[in-house]
């Protein structure tokens, strides 16, 4: 697929066939992917190929709890887990543990043992370069050595015909996750990415024009980038 075309029609993919993705087509997947760039190079990422019924119940379980709070801060009107404006984390609006314990309906998540690859998304915290970390705002810099590996997942997946979506709401169960999985400290649970055969591609994505996001020489400068 020509890589225009990729890029502006990978659209995440919550539904899939029946069909089996094989090893091989995965192998190839996470083969492509691998050249991502990460933070000197360090390739922090680890993934786990979930296959065992049993784990993957589990996960969607804390999907869903994930899932929960969320989605009770949408109910909120609240940008889920949002720092605030001056860039500092501060406790939920919402009771979390009441949004744990109500139940949230997701058609994705509700299945999500189902679909035919199950990736967990680790990353090794001590190869992370984080040159925010200090900043006295939430740190943003770490992540950028581990989800464009996840997008090239998705990039790769496409190639193979097959699509896909990195989801986060399960890092809100980061420890269960972790002690199911017997994943060590110095990992984080990145993401978790579903794979296989999309039941319909969307071709169409909604995103924001250049010019509403890119100025010329200061933040709020005149626009950039109007196509004729
Ligand atoms: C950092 C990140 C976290 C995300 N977390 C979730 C998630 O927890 N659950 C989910 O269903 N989708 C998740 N997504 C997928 C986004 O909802 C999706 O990329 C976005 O809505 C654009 O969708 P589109 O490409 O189909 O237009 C996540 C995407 C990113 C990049």
């Amino acid at each position: 697929m020509e890589l225009t075309e990729a890029m502006r029609t990978t659209a995440a993919v919550r539904t899939f066939t029946d069909a089996d993705v094989p090893d091989d087509v995965l192998t190839r997947i996470l083969d492509n992917a691998r050249f991502a760039p990460s933070g000197g190079n360090r390739q922090p990422w680890r993934v786990v190929v979930v296959k065992d019924e049993a784990l993957r119940l589990a996960l969607r379980d804390h999907y869903a709890a994930g899932w929960r709070e969320y989605m009770a801060h949408v109910v909120a009107g609240l940008v889920p887990f949002a720092p605030s404006n001056d860039g500092r984390w501060s406790e939920p609006a919402v009771d979390l543990e009441k949004a744990r314990a109500t139940p949230s309906p997701n058609e994705f998540g509700d299945h999500l043992n189902e679909v035919p690859v199950m990736l967990v998304l680790l990353a090794h915290l001590p190869s992370l370069a984080v040159t925010d970390n200090g900043l006295d705002r939430q740190s943003i810099v770490g992540g950028g050595s581990v989800y464009p590996f996840s997008h090239n997942l998705l990039l790769a997946a496409r190639q193979e015909g097959l699509g896909g979506v990195m989801t986060t709401v399960i890092c809100r169960q980061e420890p269960a996750v972790k002690h199911l999985l017997g994943v060590p400290i110095e990992f984080a649970v990145a993401g978790l990415v579903a794979l296989g055969h999309p039941t319909h591609q969307v071709t169409r994505l909604r995103r924001r024009p250049v010019s509403e996001f890119a100025t010329i020489d200061r933040f709020g400068g005149p626009e950039f980038g109007d196509l004729p």
